[in-house]
């Protein structure tokens, strides 16, 4: 009996606990007094999110719909997580690039002792983030990314080998656009030439580890706690991989002695003081990490816009020949800047499907927004809603049509600095913005140039996406009937 009731006490007894603890969470913005949307117990504000029903966008979209005008920013919770919301157009520009010295971090977690590829550019914060970003700085110039280009363009060339000469067929699009992503990855981020890259593949499909929903808040809230309990994000045996082949391609490579080049690898280490042979191999992981997602699911949302559009499509299809006519057939440099028309398509791809949804930083000193009451913290995260911004009707009228008109140069010009951010921008910006463009425009040459793309019986229309991912991904493949031009 005695047993029984002290058992019973001691679950009261932590359940209380429990519950105390989970108020005080909640009862942050109050304390602060701070406008907050009014959290849940347990879920905050994502309720519908945790348990896959909606996409993290559309919470966020529909907070920053209702407090906007309200207020620069507005609090709400991540389940017990306070973050801010960003709401006033100016304040993004300020925490992006005027104050960007305020907001250097991101808050994401990285063990780099005990998994050393957690060590990227993406996920570092601090001093480590800061020497990290200087030497990635070198390797990423416009003259290296050119240097990339006819790599990039003999990858480009399965695709058309893929797409072969069968007249009509109906395709697996995100696998079309998936392959040439990962081949791409393999090899600028891996050196992992030639075109069959299994074992790569699979690892890229499972690097994620065992981490739980209440590990992962764990290793936000308390990064030192989790690193001394040596919390691994990633699967230890896909990490051991690309470590790996990180290593033996740069001694290959060595061996060798200096081909042109060709890899991010090699432009690593070719840098004046370069880093140590890990922490090159950390960058490659992180590339992956950032980039890969991204690039296929923009493809993809690509081509089914332009399925959806043949009037579009065909005006991509005729700059893009025309362009490659004045230049030989051969894809440079310039013949890239002059696709315009294909980069507005691009561009309005990135707007109203937007891969990452929100932008992430966390206070690294106070900030005081000028001529209001309002502080951020030291240490609060903030989030940037991209994605409802993007598809605020102030900003972009009738958000969810498709219209590349929006990027002439007069358009954009009528928009205010801060209404187009797919790739963020300042310190903390996609560092291979350009390259991915790049990427993009190449990818998007080899796909349109002879093939024309258009919706079928397994279309999905309109576009769902994946819920229980934060990056934007489509739910389904992306299917799409796929005919030759001549
Ligand atoms: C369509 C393709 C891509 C999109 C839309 C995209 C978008 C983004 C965004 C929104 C961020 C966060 C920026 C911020 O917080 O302000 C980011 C960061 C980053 N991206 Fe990309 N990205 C793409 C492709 C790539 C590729 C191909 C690579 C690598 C080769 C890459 C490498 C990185 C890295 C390393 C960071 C972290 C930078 C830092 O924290 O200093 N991204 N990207
Ligand atoms: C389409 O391709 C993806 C990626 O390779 C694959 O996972 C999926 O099973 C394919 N879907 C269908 C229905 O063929
Ligand atoms: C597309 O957007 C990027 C910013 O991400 C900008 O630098 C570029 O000029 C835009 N291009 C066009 C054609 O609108």
């Amino acid at each position: 009996m005695d047993l029984i009731h002290r058992a019973l006490l001691t679950a009261l007894g932590a359940v209380s606990v429990f519950y105390a603890l989970v108020k005080i969470s909640l009862g942050y913005w109050k304390r602060r007094g701070i406008l907050h949307e009014k959290p849940k117990f347990l879920w905050g504000n994502i309720k519908g999110v945790v348990n896959g029903k909606r996409h993290a966008q559309d919470a966020l979209r529909e907070i920053y719909a209702a407090y906007k005008g309200k207020a620069p920013f507005v609090g709400f919770y991540a389940c017990l997580k306070p973050f801010i919301l960003v709401l006033d157009l100016k304040l993004v520009h300020q925490i992006i690039f005027t104050d960007a010295g305020h907001f250097t971090s991101r808050g994401l977690y990285s063990n780099p002792s005990g998994e050393p590829l957690s060590a990227n550019l993406l996920q570092l914060d601090g001093h480590k983030w800061r020497s990290l970003h200087a030497k990635s700085a070198e390797v990423f110039t416009p003259t290296n990314m050119h240097k990339l280009l006819p790599t990039l363009t003999q990858i480009s060339a399965r695709i058309q080998c893929d797409l072969g000469k069968e007249n009509q067929q109906t395709r697996n699009i995100s696998e079309l656009v998936g392959v040439y992503s990962m081949d791409v990855m393999a090899s600028m981020a891996f050196g992992l030439g030639g075109q069959d890259h299994q074992e790569f593949a699979k690892w890229t499909r499972n690097y994620w580890g065992g981490f739980k929903l209440w590990q992962a808040y764990l290793a936000l809230e308390f990064p030192l706690i989790a690193r001394l309990l040596q919390y691994k994000s990633y699967a230890e045996p896909a990490m051991a991989y690309f470590q790996k082949v990180a290593l033996s391609q740069m001694q290959e490579h060595r061996r060798r002695d200096r081909q042109p080049l060709q890899t991010f690898l090699q432009l690593y280490s070719n840098a004046d003081q370069p880093l140590d042979d890990v922490k090159i191999a950390a960058q490659a992981f992180g590339f992956l990490l950032a980039g890969l997602g991204p690039l296929k699911a923009t493809l993809g949302f690509c081509l089914y816009e332009l399925a959806r559009h043949p009037e579009l499509q065909d005006r991509c299809r005729l700059e893009i020949r025309k362009t490659l006519e004045q230049h030989s057939g051969q894809v440079t440099p310039e013949c890239l800047r002059e696709l315009k028309f294909t980069k507005q398509v691009l561009n309005e791809t990135l707007r109203l499907h937007t891969p990452y949804p929100f932008l992430l930083r966390r206070a690294t000193k106070e900030f005081e927004l000028s001529g209001s009451v309002f502080v951020i913290a030291r240490g609060n995260s903030v989030l940037i809603p991209t994605a409802a911004i993007h598809r605020d009707p102030e900003v972009y009228e009738e958000p969810e049509r498709f219209d590349p008109d929006r990027f002439e140069e007069e358009a954009k010009r009528s928009r205010p600095p801060a209404a187009f951010l797919p790739f963020g921008d300042g310190l903390r910006g996609c560092i291979a913005a350009r390259f991915a463009e790049q990427q993009l425009l190449v990818g998007l040459v080899a796909l349109l140039k002879d093939h024309r793309y258009a919706p079928c019986a397994e279309t999905t229309i309109p576009m769902e996406y994946d819920n229980r991912r934060l990056l934007l991904m489509p739910k389904s493949d992306i299917k799409l009937s796929v005919e030759r031009v001549d």
